[in-house]
């Protein structure tokens, strides 16, 4: 675990711009979709984070090589046999989105993570990818090791997924290209479309509704890609300009995509100012420039699709709510409990010790909202999104907060403490 760190509150209202690191989300994609291609891919801006670079470790090992921007690649079907497992670090979505795209290979590729990931659900991955013909393995208790192979051959398939995820849906998308015909595939909505945004761009899926989507085979173009800002780390930047009238954040060229911006969604029913305009479409995949500004805050009720398209920002919904006046209810977050931590937990241990009121629920929480914080010390539980959240509510404490496991938010965001501290001194 790594050192604790104090975190002192800031009062006082700021205005700052500040270009976020590449998307997390994105910067896998990129990195898959550049070894599934045969070519040289070009790729600005990769996330930051520990998470990225094991996806980065990961595509190496299949034998593309990373030159500076450079993603070269032999393609899917000439990836080399990994002579020992594949080690995915904390990233789920390292290991899952590779499940798929392996899942056609004729030979056995094993994947292992960090405690954290070996505890997290694999089996949700078995039947979309068993459907179109490949194996799938993962420990007795449906957890990592994940083993994948050998195929011989996929056939197209129709499946429906009961959850909604995007690393599932994604992970049956790219094992779907790599079949013989078309496959068609249903989920819950508001899921980041991320993946099928760029397979419709190039012609290997066609949108029928918003949870409806069909994959047609065929090969991975090279890529020249530029990865937006990560709205997830953006929206600890929002979070602190909301609970505190007067401030005001504005983070240029961001992911916009539906599936990730639930969070401003919350914020504006909360009462916060906010302002979102689209800049650009990379891939598909709407990319804009989004300014926050604090004002006082009531409490919301986040359910249902809202809670999907907020999922990764529920721990901060926390923080927010904390500061603004009435309970806030947060439903339909079973997923919540098997991300980096048992988020559910960590979310409500992490509001009580600052001297907040949070409940957990089966599948979300409830905060009350006094409208401050104090202070206090959090355990991070090795979770980057509850360090994170943690140092957004410190700065609107009334006293420090220690944070144990501080450098967690190393898995996304290396220097996002510095930034924090700096939105004060923005010029
Ligand atoms: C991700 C999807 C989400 C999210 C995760 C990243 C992705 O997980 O929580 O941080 O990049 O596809 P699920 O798809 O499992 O909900």
């Amino acid at each position: 675990m790594s050192p604790a760190r104090a975190v002192e509150p800031h009062p006082g209202p700021f205005t700052a711009e500040v270009e976020v690191p590449g998307d997390k989300s994105l910067s896998h994609r990129a990195l898959i979709f550049a070894a599934l291609a045969a070519g040289t891919s070009e790729i600005e801006g990769l996330g930051p984070g520990r998470d990225v670079a094991a996806t980065a470790g990961a595509i190496e090992r299949l034998g593309a090589k990373i030159d500076g921007n450079r993603v070269i690649s032999p393609g899917s079907s000439q990836w080399d046999e990994p002579v020992s497992p594949i080690d995915c670090g904390n990233s789920g979505t390292t290991m899952r989105l590779l499940a798929g795209a392996l899942a056609a290979r004729p030979h056995v590729t094993t994947l292992v993570g960090d405690v954290s990931l070996t505890s997290r659900p694999m089996t949700r991955l078995i039947a979309p990818i068993e459907a179109l013909g490949g194996r799938l393995a993962a420990s007795e208790g449906g957890t990592p090791p994940l083993t994948i192979g050998p195929a011989d051959g996929l056939t197209g398939a129709r499946v429906e997924i009961p959850i909604a995820s995007a690393q599932v849906r994604s992970a049956f998308e790219l094992a779907a290209i790599q079949s013989a015909g078309d496959s068609r595939l249903t989920s819950p909505s508001g899921y980041r479309d991320h993946t099928e945004r760029w397979l419709a761009t190039f012609g290997l899926g066609d949108r029928i509704s918003p949870t409806e989507f069909v994959v047609h085979p065929g090969p991975v173009p090279p890529l020249r890609y530029r990865v937006p800002g990560d709205a997830s780390s953006a929206a600890y930047l929002w979070a602190t300009a909301a609970i505190r009238p007067g401030a005001s954040v504005t983070t240029p060229g961001v992911t916009l995509n539906p599936g990730r911006i639930g969070f401003l969604e919350v914020l504006d029913l909360m009462g916060a100012v906010i302002e979102a305009e689209v800049t650009d479409a990379l891939l598909g995949d709407p990319v804009g420039t989004v300014t926050v500004r604090g004002a006082p805050l009531r409490a919301a009720d986040v359910a249902g699709p809202l809670t999907v398209a907020t999922l990764d920002e529920l721990p901060l919904v926390a923080v927010v709510a904390s500061f603004a006046e009435g309970i806030t209810t947060v439903r339909d977050a079973a997923e919540l409990r098997v991300k980096e931590s048992d988020r559910v937990v960590a979310t409500c241990e992490m509001v009580r010790a600052l001297g907040g009121g949070a409940e957990e629920d089966d599948d979300g929480f409830r905060v009350v909202g006094l409208g401050w914080l104090d202070g206090g010390e959090v355990h991070a539980r090795s979770d980057h999104r509850i360090a994170m959240a943690a140092a957004v509510a410190a700065k609107g404490a009334t006293r420090p907060v220690v944070i144990h496991d501080a450098d967690a938010a190393a898995i996304s965001w290396p220097g996002f403490y510095d930034v924090l501290e700096r939105m004060w001194s923005s010029p």
